[in-house]
């Protein structure tokens, strides 16, 4: 399978004349020096990466490290000093102004971090709106966006004003809008950062049921590690534009590349990054009556073994193939010394 996204050696150098500051950065000298010197600034550097078909992957980096920068791109928001971007082939930078349109209309979709609602329209119309856009009849577009509201929970809010719901409901109607437009592609810029701990933790939940029908390609940004190792099929760590590790969250949880990324793993729950699948013995068992699918994390295992010794591990067909026991996930989710 090729990837759906297809970044490959992408380099952003801001301000002009970025020649000599590419030549330094070939030469691999760092973000701040070439600043000091040319007064360009390291966007990203030499950024290569494939999102699969379905997968959520996770850009995840500190403030400045490039990941608005990097998803610009995908949506041709931002051209790169050099390197390509293909999505689902087609090399974004070749796009002519029709097909460009098109591609922002019918294969990509992006929520943000600010919401970016229209705040005269109601909730419905905002909802619309790209329906509207793509010359949706009213009709039409009203029953898509009732269906996209209430699979977002907030049926009952269609005629209220983005400025009379909260952060987290103006988030919502964010993500119902995206998803309306019924494109195979969602980019997510740092979309539930704005939202309070509960808020955020229901969304990242909703996402992922919502994601099992969906089966979306979603390129998700954040700072946040935590929500990464959630919500991530695939992370990416950014460091001054710069990726730094890719891999799943298990594998960078026991793997961190460097004092970087360790430092990111020290502060999060192992429990959440390692999948049962991760730490199952494998084999013929007799049934056990309570099962987890091997995506699942060892956090949602830990309060079964009160009750059981074993939990049974499922495939994607709901098949029981091996077994998880409490000291195999133990030993996996306790911090190393
Ligand atoms: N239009 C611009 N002109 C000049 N420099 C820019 C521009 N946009 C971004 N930068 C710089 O590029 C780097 C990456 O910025 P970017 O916005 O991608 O970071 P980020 O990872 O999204 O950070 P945050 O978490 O704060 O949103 C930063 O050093 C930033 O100052
Ligand atoms: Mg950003």
């Amino acid at each position: 399978m090729s990837p759906v996204i297809d970044i490959k050696e992408v380099t952003k150098i801001f301000g002009r004349n970025p020649e000599r500051a590419l030549a330094m950065l070939r030469e691999g000298r760092g973000k701040q020096e070439i600043q000091a010197e040319t007064g360009n600034v390291i966007g990203l550097d030499r950024v290569s990466l494939g999102v699969e078909p379905g997968e959520i992957f996770v850009v995840m980096g500190l403030s400045g490290s490039g990941k608005s920068t990097l998803i610009r791109h995908v949506n041709r928001l931002i051209d790169p000093t050099a390197g390509e971007i293909f999505v689902n082939g087609v090399d974004v930078m070749a796009m002519d102004a029709a097909g460009l349109r098109a591609y922002r209309r019918n294969t990509i979709s992006m929520v943000f971090q600010r919401f970016g609602l229209l705040p005269h329209r109601s909730v419905l119309s905002n909802v619309a709106f790209g329906l509207e856009v793509r010359g949706m009849t009213h009709m039409a577009r009203v029953k898509v966006a009732r269906r996209w509201i209430e699979s977002v929970g907030l049926a009952g809010y269609e005629t209220s004003r983005p400025r009379q719901l909260s952060g987290g409901e103006q988030q919502r109607v964010g993500l119902a809008r995206a998803l309306a437009m019924d494109t195979p592609i969602l980019l997510m810029d740092e979309a539930f950062s704005a939202l309070d701990p509960l808020n955020r933790a229901q969304m990242q939940d909703e996402l992922l049921v919502l994601q099992k029908q969906l089966r979306k390609t979603i390129l998700f940004i954040t700072h946040d590690f935590d929500e990464a190792l959630k919500l991530g099929t695939r992370i990416a760590v950014l460091k001054d534009g710069a990726v730094v590790q890719v891999g799943r969250p298990e594998e960078i949880v026991l793997n961190p590349a460097n004092d970087h990324v360790e430092a990111f793993v020290k502060n999060v729950s192992r429990a959440r990054a390692i999948p049962i699948g991760a730490v199952m013995e494998e084999g013929q068992f007799e049934p056990y009556p309570v099962v987890l699918p091997a995506s699942a994390r060892c956090e949602d295992a830990l309060p079964l073994f009160a009750a059981n010794d074993w939990i049974g591990v499922t495939d994607e067909n709901g098949v029981q193939f091996g077994r998880a026991g409490i000291k195999e996930v133990l030993r996996a989710v306790g911090q190393p010394q």
